[in-house]
């Protein structure tokens, strides 16, 4: 038997970010496959799934739980216990998204190689950033004529203020990718695509001071640029510290082509030996220990679950110390009660099934009959700690939301309120205006169909929604001014969330800078973490 040191040892758990279309898919099922827990590549829902990405949620309503799939898998690799938590992109993008990566210990950064850094990912990076937690950078799609692989680490070291260690290099793009070169091994990883679709990587132990062998492997041009390339990175790069790793500031980078399979297996390899154990926690003044053997685990997403005759949900927690026992007592710190978790779930590949135990590490599915919040925390109930906070993030799409018939209005209030403290929209009201007119704010704008769905179908409301020229929103961290005093330009308006919090939503950045200006000593924050 395991000890519990051991099991949570062996837990790895991230997150892939990426812009859509990078190969976030692609390299998630690649990765499944080496763990042996999909036996054939297209179970990971694919685009082609998703293009129907309205109704994608809509289908959650006949098929419940396949949202759960797609938000966190897990699979055995090499003796490792690996959670890899999903971020859902194209329109499904939302604050969950933002808040997975709260749930996640490293990121796995996915770029096209010939598109460089996206607008998804650096919106994802930025919260990765926030956090400290180690990123990883996999340049895909090498198979294609892809940016110069210089380029691509200064577009990562400029836009992102981070440094990068290349663990292998490119010899070549497109038609010409001859594979890569590992640097500490120093092989060659050799690529041949001519079993089409699936490449055969060949490791060839040759050396960049072993000019006459490399000729003979990849032909005089590409072994000269490679010669060149590695003796520029020798001199000029980062060198290799893991503690820089573990802080977020140096990101290990590799090469490859999630496609045709290539890279993708010693990619795995190095981020699993790199990349940390399950990571402590803060709560208040308190850092908890995932070897702590009392239970402890913060909710982090809250997924409705579609049942019109009960309202039920699914809270998603992330496992923070200790062990989880199905038959156990816990204790739900902000409503100070004790309690059994019904029907804790898990995702093992396909399978979403009832567990008897988890680990630090890892993340359960509850059912939620309407009791959890984003954010909360439930633990052993000898252990009694209360888990920082997870901040909200600013929304980007902004609509006035006014309910059809006056006569529903405690249905509606009642409706967008419940919606927002899933955490799916955020809703603002006027300073002093009750809750007359209703803005919306949302990161993704699949939620404001979403929205109007839910309180159609579950609260039986129709809205006339009305889409707003804001752009951004900001927090007002100041404790002492009188947010009424303050000089605002048209183009902007001040608002409170639900929580009594002020914000200012502006038309545009430049806005932003034109308030900031006007007001000397305001503090602005796109993140709030107080709540
Ligand atoms: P995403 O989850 O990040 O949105 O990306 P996804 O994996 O769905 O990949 C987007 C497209 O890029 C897909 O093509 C996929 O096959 C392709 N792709 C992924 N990795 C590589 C790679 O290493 N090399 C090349 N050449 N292409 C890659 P699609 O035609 O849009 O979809 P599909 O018909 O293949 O499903």
């Amino acid at each position: 038997m395991p000890t519990l040191e051991q099991e949570i040892n062996r837990r790895r758990t991230f997150a892939i970010i990426s812009h859509p279309d990078a190969g976030k898919t692609t390299l998630t099922e690649k990765l499944l496959l080496y763990g042996g827990a999909i036996q054939q590549a297209g179970f990971v829902k694919g685009k082609k799934n998703s293009k129907h990405a309205v109704s994608d949620w809509m289908e959650i309503e006949k098929q419940r739980g396949i949202s759960v799939t797609s938000s966190v898998l897990q699979f055995e690799y090499n003796g490792y216990c690996i959670n890899i938590l999903d971020t859902p992109g194209h329109q499904d993008f939302s604050e969950d998204t933002y808040r997975t990566l709260m749930a996640a210990d490293s990121a796995v950064m996915v770029i096209d190689g010939s598109r460089g850094i996206e607008p998804q990912t650096r919106k994802l990076f930025k919260v990765c950033a926030m956090r400290h937690i180690p990123i990883f950078t996999f340049i895909n799609k090498m198979d294609r004529e892809a940016k110069n692989p210089f380029d691509l680490m200064e577009e990562l070291e400029t836009e992102f203020g981070i440094g990068t260690y290349p663990v292998n290099w490119p010899i070549g793009s497109g038609d010409r990718f001859k594979g890569v070169y590992d640097r500490d091994a120093k092989h060659i990883l050799a690529f041949d695509n001519s079993g089409r679709g699936r490449s055969i990587a060949e490791k060839i132990e040759v050396g960049v001071d072993d000019t006459d062998g490399l000729y003979n492997v990849i032909g005089e041009e590409l072994a000269n640029q490679l010669i060149e390339d590695i003796e520029l990175l020798d001199g000029a790069s980062y060198e290799f510290d893991i503690d820089q790793v573990h802080n977020g500031q140096l990101s290990p980078v590799f090469f490859g082509s999630a496609l045709t399979n290539f890279g993708v297996e010693p990619f795995l390899q190095n981020f699993l030996n790199m990349t940390p154990t399950p990571l402590a926690r803060k709560a208040g003044e308190d850092t908890i220990d995932p070897m702590d053997s009392e239970f402890s685990a913060f909710v982090f997403k809250i997924q409705a679950n579609m049942n019109k005759a009960h309202r039920d949900r699914l809270a998603f927690m992330r496992i923070c110390s200790g062990k989880f026992d199905k038959e156990m007592n816990v204790y739900h710190v902000q409503r100070n009660k004790t309690m059994k978790l019904s029907q804790p779930q898990q995702m093992m590949a396909q399978e979403r099934g009832v567990i008897d135990e988890a680990y630090a590490g890892d993340i359960i599915g509850v059912f939620d009959p309407g009791i959890f919040s984003i954010g909360d925390t439930v633990c052993s109930p000898k252990m009694k700690v209360k888990f920082d906070n997870i901040p909200t993030f600013a929304p980007e799409h902004f609509a006035l939301v006014i309910q059809k018939d006056t006569l529903k209005r405690k249905q509606f209030v009642k409706g967008v309120t419940q919606i927002a403290q899933e955490g799916a929209i955020q809703i603002y009201t006027e300073p002093a205006s009750g809750v007359e007119k209703v803005y919306v704010g949302v990161v993704g704008v699949l939620q404001f169909e979403v929205l109007e769905h839910r309180l159609k179908s579950e609260y039986n409301v129709e809205i006339i929604r009305n889409t707003l020229p804001y752009e951004e929103v900001r927090w007002i961290q100041n404790e002492n001014i009188d947010p009424k005093s303050l000089k605002l330009s048209i183009d902007s308006k001040l608002v409170q969330d639900f929580k009594g919090n002020y914000l200012i939503l502006f038309n545009s950045i430049w806005t932003v800078r034109n308030v900031q200006e006007r007001n000397p000593g305001l503090i602005l924050s796109e993140v709030n973490i107080n709540n």
